[in-house]
């Protein structure tokens, strides 16, 4: 393996210096049995994210970060492993494990070039982890690699208008105004930080999806219900009810990788 891409050391170093904000949301997401997702809460009996029967399933979390999801995964049966490329991030979702006495491997690396053999897992999960911080031409190929035939990949990222209306400042909340083109999207960086995310145009998604041997079995666009509440500044409940701010992709790998 060669050294990792400019981005992955820079997210890297991004989110360890974030990881001590995050602990304590993803201690409150560790503490709720039912799953909840996104920057909403929206709970898994409305969205029906993840599969019906987790038992017995080998899971992967890309970009696990505190390792809520699979933690979530694991009290429902299934064998999860988190990879994360943040070594605070890890920190804390080991002293979660400790706390809540669940324990399951969690790995230190590139959701990129994961060190686990073909077809070790029957999910990939990803929220707002490798789905946004690593490029899609490496991690969903790799998701594919990873997965067996059959097997699922469900990732949840920001929705494609929120990331056109959002502005290039600290806590910038989204107005009705398209800020950026559509067509070609997928570096975004921006002047606030170092960090560095990435988005598709659901075209090119799609192509991307196909192309790595995946047919494409939901979208979820997620639309808060009246009354949800969030922490982050991004995007106001009424934006969020005309336009999705998040969206999850559910694919199955059908077909042999090319
Ligand atoms: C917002 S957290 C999402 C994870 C989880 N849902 C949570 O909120 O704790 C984003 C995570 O992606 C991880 N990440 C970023 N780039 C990565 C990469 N190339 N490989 C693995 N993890 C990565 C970060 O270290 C961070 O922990």
């Amino acid at each position: 393996m060669g050294d990792p891409p400019d981005h992955v050391m820079r997210n890297r170093s991004y989110w360890n210096e974030r990881a001590p904000e995050y602990a304590a949301r993803g201690r409150a997401k560790w503490a709720g049995d039912a799953p909840t997702w996104g920057k909403w809460g929206v709970p898994e009996s409305q969205l029906g994210v993840l599969p019906g029967e987790l038992a017995g399933l080998d899971a992967i979390e890309l970009g696990c970060g505190t390792a809520y999801v699979s933690a979530w995964l694991a009290r429902r049966g299934a064998r999860p492993v988190g990879i994360d490329g943040s070594e605070a991030q890890l920190a804390t979702a080991a002293a979660l494990q400790r706390e809540f006495g669940l324990e399951f491997p969690l790995l230190h690396g590139n959701a990129e070039e994961v060190p686990l053999p073909d077809a070790s897992f029957d999910l990939a999960i990803s929220e707002y982890g490798a789905s946004i911080w690593c490029d899609p031409y490496l991690w969903i190929p790799e998701a594919a690699r990873l997965l067996r035939t059959g097997g699922q990949l469900v990732f949840l990222v920001n929705g494609i208008l929120a990331m056109l209306c959002a502005p290039d400042e600290e806590d910038g909340v989204a107005s009705d105004r398209l800020l950026r083109p559509y067509f070609g999207m997928h570096r975004f960086e921006w002047s606030t930080d170092e960090s560095v995310e990435f988005h598709l145009t659901h075209g090119d998604m799609t192509r991307l999806l196909r192309r790595s041997g995946f047919e494409i079995e939901d979208l979820i666009e997620i639309r808060p219900p009246d009354g949800s509440t969030t922490s982050y500044p991004y995007e106001t409940l009424e934006w969020s009810q005309r336009w999705p701010c998040e969206e999850i992709w559910k694919a199955r790998r059908t077909r042999e990788r090319p």
